[in-house]
């Protein structure tokens, strides 16, 4: 009896009593992919899924959405009223360029000299003339490859800003239905330094609370991957950046940014 009390006792011990719980806890891990033989591995995932960058700070123009041609009509009208060249390859030069260093490279081929008082009315009359071009930009401009890289990086928990010399930038992203999507804008109305001064970008950075060297840079302009590279951050190049020499990751579109982003463990 004893021996049977004994046995029952030995039986019904701690380890006995937990030993269906603990085979329960076993099935239940295998199933989550979780428990202690997977733990390691999960834990491996997890460092493999840091990112080496938490944020992404967009140019505008020429980036987001083209403005190129809007620029290029405005421009053209002051020209052509003051005699003076200006064609395409010229309007390239103007890329992240702000609108009085714009103006300049445009007076390069002026026969005579501008006051400051005729070039700020110049400048003011080709804005009003690019106000109502841009009136014509709707939410059919932005691209499904930005919208949905967009999405994505949100998704990922990344953090995504706009860092452009435009003036207009409030305008434009409300033309095209982005007025909310970003998490910090810093734009030519914030700047005291346009591009290549790496101003607009470091505010961008300091908006959304993060080092210049957790944030990549997406650029189109030259004057941009300048910036971008003074101000200690890497840079994303497509069109015409995209042959830069400082550029880091030469693209051929927005959603190749996610492969970049989205992928690459931390260092
Ligand atoms: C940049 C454009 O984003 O903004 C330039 O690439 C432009 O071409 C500059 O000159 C300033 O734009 P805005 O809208 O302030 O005249
Ligand atoms: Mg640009």
């Amino acid at each position: 009896m004893e021996q049977a009390l004994g046995r029952r006792k030995e039986k019904k011990g701690a380890e006995d009593w937990l030993r269906p719980w603990e085979e329960g806890k076993r099935k239940r891990a295998q199933k989550i992919g979780s428990g202690p033989g997977k733990k390691r591995e999960n834990l491996q995932k997890g460092k493999n899924r840091r990112m080496k960058y938490t944020a992404v700070i967009f140019d505008l123009d020429g980036v987001i959405c083209s403005t190129d041609q809007y620029h290029y009509l405005a421009w053209k009208e002051i020209a052509d009223d003051e005699g003076i060249y200006f064609d395409e390859q010229i309007n390239n030069r103007l890329r992240g360029v702000s609108r009085m260093g714009s103006l300049e490279i445009i007076l390069e081929r002026a026969s005579r000299a501008y006051t400051e008082d005729e070039k700020s009315a110049m400048a003011e009359k080709k804005n009003e003339i690019y106000r109502k071009l841009l009136g014509r930009m709707t939410p059919a401009d932005l691209s499904e490859d930005v919208a949905e890289t967009l999405k994505k990086l949100k998704e990922s928990g990344i953090k995504i800003a706009i860092g452009s010399s435009s003036r207009n930038t409030p305008v434009i992203l409300k033309q095209i239905g982005l007025d909310e999507a970003f998490d910090a804008v810093s734009d030519g109305n914030n700047i005291t330094k346009s591009k290549p001064d790496p101003e607009v970008f470091l505010t961008a950075a300091g908006m959304l609370l993060e080092d210049a060297k957790n944030c990549l840079v997406v650029e189109d302009a030259r004057a941009g991957v300048a910036a971008a590279k003074s101000g200690g951050f890497d840079c994303a190049g497509i069109g015409e950046a995209s042959q830069d020499a400082e550029t880091n990751y030469p693209i051929q579109k927005i959603s190749d940014l996610l492969k970049i982003v989205l992928q690459q463990g931390a260092e």
